[in-house]
């Protein structure tokens, strides 16, 4: 195999979106994960380095979910004589609920299926994403990996089997606010009640039909309305500092809705002008700073593209 390098990006990723829990997502433009790789006479996946992740995250092929996933998707490919070295840069928080293993499984699928010649499709890659969410967290779900590998709005329609929807991608800015607290996904699954009121689950399956069709009509104020979450918020958000006060500035300065980023603690909001965005979400950070909480911001259109070549 002729000597051959790429270097690719992969985005962030909001995934439950407030009422859709483990089957809606969208990727944002910022923040992401870069990822280098090269070919090598030497079969195998080898991590040169990894930068940006304050040495937490381990270079042994097997227990990485970038090099695990490429791992996998060799080994379905009857590829095993190819080689590929590889050095990941976390351009983005890690533990913090915006889809940081998904990004770096997709940078890792996306640049070697590059470098072998596109022998699958991306949605033939999301089963592999899906393996390497599974070793980061223990649950195999998509509404990460799916919005990373795909870009827009997804919708998990179903896991068994996978079916993956892609849906209208709406002109809106997404605030992102990372508060510096602990809360693991594994964690935060386990706080959640597994049986839910039929009442409950009236209101939040009208919340998500409702929402799927605001992105079809371009209706966002509809879309707002459905970005409630009786089942999964009223738990979670304890975990996170000030979520309530946060929540509610957010909606009374433009916000069209406010919630956690898949298992938190980093919270979203959704508006339809970016100064109402970047008001509110400074506003947010001064707030915990001023309860002792640092945080990090990100403001971003809804990414559109997936992983892309640099
Ligand atoms: N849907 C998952 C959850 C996403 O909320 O646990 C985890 O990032």
């Amino acid at each position: 195999m002729k000597k051959e390098s790429i270097k690719v990006f992969a985005p962030a990723t909001v995934a439950n979106v407030v009422c859709g829990f483990d089957i809606l997502g969208f990727a944002v433009n910022e923040p992401g994960d870069e990822l280098w790789m090269e070919t090598s006479d030497k079969p195998g996946v080898r991590i040169l380095s990894i930068n940006g992740d304050e040495g937490k995250l381990s270079l042994d092929p097997q227990k990485n979910t970038v090099s695990a996933s490429v791992i996998s998707l060799l080994k379905h490919l009857g590829r095993e004589d190819v080689g590929f070295e590889l050095k990941l840069t976390k351009k983005m928080p890690m533990g913090s609920g915006l889809g940081s293993s998904s990004a770096s499984a997709v940078a890792g699928l996306f640049a070697a299926n590059e470098l072998l010649g596109k022998p699958l499709t991306k949605l033939e890659l999301l089963p592999f994403a899906m393996e390497g969410e599974a070793l980061a967290c223990g649950h195999g779900h998509a509404d990460n990996v799916a919005p990373a590998l795909f870009g827009g709005f997804t919708l998990i329609k179903s896991y068994e089997p996978l079916e993956v929807i892609a849906l209208p991608v709406p002109k809106l800015f997404c605030a992102l606010l990372y508060p510096h607290v602990d809360v693991p996904t594994r964690d935060a699954r386990q706080i959640i009640r597994s049986k839910v009121l039929l009442k409950d689950a009236v209101t939040q399956w009208g919340n998500i039909a409702g929402l799927v069709s605001s992105l079809y009509t371009h209706d966002y104020d509809l879309l707002g309305r459905c970005l409630k979450d009786v089942i999964v918020e009223p738990i979670r958000s304890i975990l996170i500092p000030e979520f309530d006060h946060m929540k509610t500035y957010a909606m009374e300065n433009g916000a069209l809705g406010f919630g956690i980023s898949g298992s938190g603690p980093t919270v979203f909001s959704l508006y339809r002008s970016p100064d109402d965005a970047q008001k509110v979400i400074t506003n947010l950070q001064k707030m915990l700073a001023d309860k002792g909480v640092k945080s990090n911001i990100y403001l971003s259109e809804i990414n559109e593209t997936g992983p892309v070549v640099l």
